[in-house]
């Protein structure tokens, strides 16, 4: 029987998205290698800022059609100094994310051996949580308007819509997520108090899919309280199912509470598999430190373990991940954000390291 070749396609995208890549890569083909039951085979696309600037867009027309047909995506970061964050999001994550249907962002956090959280609550206990982010809809439409441009009438909109279908699929989505664990626990972040229609409807339609899982148990909460959740009382939550912004923000809360944003993965999903997925760190271009060599792999290298569960490899994603929380659990190998002084290339050869080594 031929091997079973997964095709990704890399977007490295702009600031430190190839350096963290390229290590994310590496790891992939090591760990296809060392489970011998399936290859990999990457093509890349260099599309983002620099492409921009050359050809005034961030990715080419047919863009799509290019990586339609491949098993998943390994998204950099995009993001550009001299372009407005507006059109590099628009232009190429939202243009591959919308149009691709990935409407399941999922954001899992915990706080790594090794990693010290700054909350005093959490260290020795556990936090482990996955947020669900609605990543079609909500405040990211895209609906709204900007008319008599720098004249004293100027008016702006930017809507947030929720649809019926929307809502429905990401509450399912996160309800049979939190069924899958072991807590079978979600909370509903929500802000019907102010928002009076559209976050009347997330409501009423959490209520209505919780009825489809009786074995799981939820709440519900205010976004402005969650936070206050998170940071006081984290081991009350486990599965988290938010809107667009909602969970945009919890995300880089509940990031820097497991210790660094430079760990944080994420998966945009199209459960159907229509489209391909996309896998990325949440961490940004961080142009601050591009080029240094010393951008933390380890949110690549979380995602690329969401990738293989993704494409049904489980051995080699549960190998890969214990082969980070070894690398994670020696500070020798954690980078500045993490208070270290350890290069990418060392995390990245560490990882490949344990990926070889006879007992992960
Ligand atoms: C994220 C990021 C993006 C978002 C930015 C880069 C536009 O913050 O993935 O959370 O807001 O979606
Ligand atoms: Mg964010």
């Amino acid at each position: 029987m031929a091997m079973k070749t997964y095709a990704i396609a890399a977007i490295p995208g702009d600031g430190i998205g190839p350096e963290v890549v390229d290590a994310g890569v590496e790891v992939l083909e090591a760990v296809a290698k060392r489970d011998g039951g399936f290859a990999v085979r990457v093509d890349r696309f260099d599309w983002g800022g620099d492409y921009y600037k050359k050809h005034g867009r961030m990715m080419p027309e047919n863009g799509r059609d290019l990586i339609r047909k491949h098993d998943a995506i390994l998204f950099g970061s995009a993001g550009h100094p001299d372009i407005p964050d507006h059109i590099t999001l628009w232009g190429l994550r939202l243009a591959i994310c919308q149009p691709f249907d990935q409407y399941a962002n999922v954001r899992p956090t915990r706080v790594l051996p090794g990693i010290t959280s700054p909350l005093r609550a959490v260290n020795g206990h556990e936090l482990d949580w996955v947020i669900v982010r609605e990543n079609s809809e909500g405040e990211y439409a895209g609906v709204g308007g900007r008319v008599h441009r720098g004249s004293p009438l100027e008016a702006a909109t930017d809507v947030a819509m929720f649809t019926r279908a929307g809502v429905e699929r990401i509450m399912r989505f996160a309800f049979r997520l939190a069924r899958s664990r072991p807590r079978k626990f979600l909370t509903v972040v929500t802000k019907s108090n102010a928002q009076r229609h559209a976050m009347v409807m997330w409501d009423e339609i959490a209520a209505q899919i919780a009825a489809e899982f009786p074995d799981v148990k939820w709440d519900k909460m205010l976004v402005d309280a969650m936070t206050m959740r998170m940071v006081m009382r984290p081991q009350t939550l486990d599965t988290i199912v938010a809107t667009n912004l909602h969970a945009d923000i919890l995300s880089d809360l509940a990031a820097a509470l497991a210790g660094s944003l430079g760990i944080a993965p994420t998966a945009n999903l199209n459960p159907e598999r229509a489209f391909p997925s996309m896998f990325e760190p949440i961490h940004g271009s961080a142009f601050d430190i591009m080029g240094k060599g010393i951008a933390n792999p380890i949110g690549t290298f979380w995602s690329s373990v969401m990738m293989l569960e993704h494409l049904g490899e489980p051995k080699a994603a549960a190998r890969l991940m214990r082969g980070i929380e070894m690398v994670t659990a020696d500070r020798r190998f954690h980078t500045p954000d993490l208070g270290g002084v350890a290069r990418t290339a060392d995390v990245t050869t560490a990882v490949l390291d344990a990926i070889h080594g006879a007992n992960v």
